[in-house]
């Protein structure tokens, strides 16, 4: 799959050493291109390219900015028609211990709001950077699953796709208005990450008897 991380930050960075692993065609893009030119020389057969091509250079794009950044980032990613563009934005405050906008909305709805024509699905944003970087593999059977919610089937089956590429688990959330659910169960790990001090090798899952 071709695909291009917008961001070099935490997310973006664990980001591009997984997909490079798993043997995507990965390009890196950022506000500075001398930050993406760095990541990717980091990385075996990951290009950097300017955000005004990073639309060009995909099939699907991981946004990997914060929230309040999203739409500006978006928007001069070059023409997003028919793209299929993956949300991993948590909406938080500053002290990250709560949202800043929710129940009625999410950060997903707005992006896609601001964004028509463009495929969001929101995904990852239940996944801790360390984890993302160190791997979906927590040993004794365990696999941190990618929650995966958007109006895009194929949307939503690239994410899958990517997700399950990179050794995670899928979990199929629904429509893009479960962003509403996905984003403060984040801001539960988050909280139980740092607030509650169970440190960042930790994830949500689901459990089910067979
Ligand atoms: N960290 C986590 O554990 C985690 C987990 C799940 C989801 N998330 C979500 O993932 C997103 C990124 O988090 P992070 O921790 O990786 O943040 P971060 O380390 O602050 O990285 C954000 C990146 O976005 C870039 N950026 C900002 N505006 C941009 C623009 N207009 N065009 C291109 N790039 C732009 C920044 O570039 P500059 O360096 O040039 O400013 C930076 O590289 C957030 O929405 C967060 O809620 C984070």
């Amino acid at each position: 799959m071709k695909i291009t991380v917008i961001g070099t930050g935490n997310m973006g960075s664990a980001f591009v050493k997984q997909l490079a692993r798993a043997g995507h065609q990965v390009s890196v893009t950022a506000r500075h291109l001398e930050k993406a030119q760095a990541l990717a020389a980091a990385h075996t057969g990951v290009g950097a390219i300017a955000i005004a091509d990073a639309a060009a250079s995909a099939d699907v794009l991981i946004l990997a900015t914060g929230y309040g950044d999203a739409v500006d980032a978006l928007q001069s990613a070059g023409d997003l028609t028919g793209k299929v563009v993956i949300d991993i934005s948590n909406p938080l405050t500053a002290d990250y211990m709560g949202l800043t906008l929710g129940y009625s909305t999410s950060a997903a709805e707005e992006i896609a709001k601001a964004l028509p024509g463009v495929e969001i699905v929101k995904a990852f944003n239940t996944v801790l950077a360390q984890v993302l970087g160190e791997g979906a593999d927590f040993g004794n059977g365990q696999t941190v699953p990618v929650f995966v919610a958007s109006d895009s089937l194929r949307g939503k089956d690239a994410a899958k796709t990517l997700a399950e590429s990179m050794g995670f688990a899928t979990i199929d959330a629904g429509g893009l208005k479960n962003a509403r659910y996905l984003e403060p169960l984040a801001g539960l790990n988050i909280y139980l990450a740092y607030g509650a001090g169970l440190g960042t090798s930790i994830a949500p899952t689901w459990i089910s008897r067979a």
